[in-house]
C-alpha cells in the first residue's frame, strides 16, 4: 500500500562532504530542513563525489567528512525515519545521469555559471573538468529523484536556473514531460556571516561556530564578534547595520519584540556591547549544547550511524535508478 508520505512534493538536498557543518549551515538550510521534512517527502544527499571535484588532493577528508555530516544532520534533528540520508558515490545512476546530461549542455554554458567563471578567472581554465561539470552533476543530482524543491543558499540559484534549462531540452528531446522543473527555497534568515562581520561564515576562515562548539568556545566567539566600532561607551548611540551580534540575535533570539526593542536602545545609546553579547552568548549555548550532546552520543554509535546511511542509500538506489531508465528510453536509446 503506498504510504501518504508518497504524494507528498519532493525536496532533494545537500551538502559536500568537506568539513563538519556550523551554524551558518544551521540558519541557511539544516533548521528549514527539519520543518520541511513534516511536509515533504526530503532526500538530503551527502555529496561527497561533488566534494572531490575541488578536493581532488584529499579524498580522505572527503571520505572522513561523510560520518560527520551525517552525525550533524542527525544531531540537528534531521529524522532518518521520514528524510532519506544518502551517500552520492554509492548512487551510480548518478554519474551516469551526468555523463548523458553533459551532451546538453555546452562547454561555454558550463563556463558562465558565476562559481567556475570565478574560479577561471582566478586559477585560468587549468580546472578540473569535474569541476566545470558540477552544474550539469549537480542538475541530476536534483532530477534523478524528480525533486521539485531545492532548498539552497542564493548562491546556488545559477544552478537551479540550469537544470531547469536542462529539464526542457531533455523534455524537448523526448517530446513529452519526462522530468519536472525545480525551485529553489532560500531560507528566510539568508546567509550568516562569520563572527568577525565577513559576508560568509566558513571553517577555513576560522569565522565559524561549529555545531560541536563547547560553551566556552560559543563565549569566546561572541567576545569576538563585530560590533560598531564607532560604539566605544555604552552610553555612545550604536548602528545596528552590520552588526554582527545583532544578526545573530535575529536569526536566533526567538524573542523578536524583545530583540527590536534592544535595537531601538542601542540605537538610542545607554546599551552596552557587554549585555548584548551576554544575551546572544547564552541563546547560543541554549541552540548548540542539545546538539553538541546528541552529536557526541550518536558518534558513540556509528553502528547506527552506518546503518542510517545504508538504507537510506538502498531507497535512493531505487528511485534514482527508476530515473535513469526513464530517461534512457525517452531519450531513445538502445535497449538490451
Ligand atoms: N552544491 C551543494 C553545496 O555546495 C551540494 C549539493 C550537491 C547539492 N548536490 C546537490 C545541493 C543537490 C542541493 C541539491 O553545498
Amino acid at each position: 500500500m503506498p504510504s501518504a508520505i508518497d504524494s507528498l512534493p519532493i525536496i532533494l538536498t545537500g551538502d559536500r562532504t568537506t568539513g563538519p557543518l556550523h551554524l551558518g549551515h544551521y540558519v541557511g538550510s539544516l533548521r528549514s530542513r527539519v520543518i520541511l521534512q513534516t511536509t515533504h517527502k526530503q532526500y538530503v544527499l551527502l555529496a561527497d563525489v561533488q566534494a572531490l571535484t575541488d578536493n581532488a588532493d584529499d579524498p580522505g577528508k572527503v571520505r572522513r567528512n561523510v560520518l560527520e555530516v551525517a552525525l550533524d544532520y542527525l544531531a540537528v534533528g534531521i529524522d532518518p525515519n521520514v528524510t532519506t540520508i544518502c551517500v552520492q558515490s554509492a548512487l551510480p545512476a548518478l554519474a551516469e545521469l551526468t555523463l548523458l546530461y553533459l551532451n546538453f549542455v555546452s562547454v561555454a554554458r558550463l563556463e558562465r555559471n558565476p562559481t567556475i567563471k570565478d574560479e577561471i578567472q582566478m586559477r585560468g581554465r587549468d580546472i578540473p573538468a569535474g569541476f566545470l561539470c558540477y552544474p550539469a552533476a549537480q542538475a541530476a543530482d536534483i532530477t534523478a529523484f524528480c525533486a521539485t524543491l531545492v532548498p539552497v543558499g542564493e548562491d546556488q540559484i545559477p544552478i537551479i536556473e540550469q537544470t531547469n534549462e536542462l529539464v526542457r531540452k531533455l523534455n524537448r528531446q523526448a517530446g513529452r514531460e519526462l522530468l519536472p522543473e525545480a525551485k529553489a527555497f532560500l531560507s528566510k534568515a539568508g546567509r550568516l556571516p562569520g563572527v568577525d562581520g565577513k559576508s560568509k561564515m566558513s571553517k577555513s576562515q576560522g569565522n565559524a561556530i561549529q555545531l560541536s562548539a563547547r560553551n566556552a568556545e560559543i563565549e569566546d566567539a561572541v567576545q569576538r564578534m563585530y560590533t560598531d566600532p564607532n560604539h566605544l561607551r555604552a552610553s555612545d548611540p550604536g548602528r545596528i547595520e552590520g552588526n554582527v551580534v545583532f544578526t545573530y540575535l535575529d536569526a536566533f533570539d526567538p524573542d523578536v519584540d524583545a530583540v527590536a526593542e534592544l535595537k531601538a536602545h542601542y540605537r538610542r545609546g545607554g546599551l552596552g556591547d557587554m549585555a548584548l553579547k551576554r544575551r546572544l552568548t547564552g541563546i547560543l549555548q541554549a541552540t548548540v549544547t542539545p546538539i553538541r550532546e546528541r552529536r557526541a552520543e550518536l558518534a558513540r554509535d556509528r553502528d547506527f550511524v552506518m546503518d542510517v546511511l545504508r538504507s537510506g542509500t538502498i531507497k535512493a538506489r531505487e528511485v534514482t535508478e527508476r530515473t535513469k531508465e526513464a530517461v534512457t528510453d525517452g531519450l531513445g536509446l538502445f535497449k538490451l
